[in-house]
């Protein structure tokens, strides 16, 4: 049986992007915490992924909203990443955001990412500590030039 730690060690030599994934609130304010369990599952339809820890603040909003938004940072983001990784209250404060066309989306932060995925809520499958979510992808985009963070053991990462 593999221990907690190493099952987090050999996970982190896999390299992934940072996805702030976020949801309106049923009092409509924005919710969101930082991922790296994120990825596309297929093209036709499209559709994408996302692994949420039960216990997380975000969910009730994901699930009341219908769906979230899947903003991958650019590089030099880690500030941002690390507040998104916090249980604060205020996580939004100072942070710009704007609202995406689909009223099921989550706030597009666009100064802050290289790409923004707009994702309505298609399948919610629990899967141990986690549920993963599956979304359909009805809007999106990257912004030109703009390059990707990286994470990996631990450490961020420009491209
Ligand atoms: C780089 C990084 C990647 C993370 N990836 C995930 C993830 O894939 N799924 C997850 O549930 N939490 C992940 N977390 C932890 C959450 O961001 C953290 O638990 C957060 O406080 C949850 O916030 P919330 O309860 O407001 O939703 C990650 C944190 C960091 C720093």
């Amino acid at each position: 049986m593999i221990t907690h730690e190493r099952f987090r060690e050999v996970m982190a030599s896999f390299p992934s992007g940072v996805v702030v994934l976020t949801a309106f609130g049923q009092d409509s304010l924005p919710r969101g915490l930082t991922v790296s369990a994120f990825c596309a599952v297929s093209l036709d339809p499209p559709l994408a992924l996302a692994c949420i820890d039960k216990t997380s603040n975000t969910l009730p909003a994901v699930q009341h909203a219908g769906g979230f938004t899947a903003n991958i940072l650019a590089a030099g983001r880690e500030q941002l990443a690390r507040r998104m990784a916090t249980k604060l209250s205020d996580k939004f404060d100072g942070i710009a955001w704007r609202r995406p066309g689909s009223a099921h989306g989550g706030p597009i932060l666009e100064d802050d990412c290289a790409a923004y995925a707009v994702c309505t809520l298609r399948d919610t499958i629990e899967a141990g500590d986690h549920w993963i979510l599956i979304g359909n992808v009805v809007e999106g985009d990257h912004l030109v030039g703009v390059s990707p963070m990286v994470f990996s053991r631990r450490g961020y990462f420009g491209l």
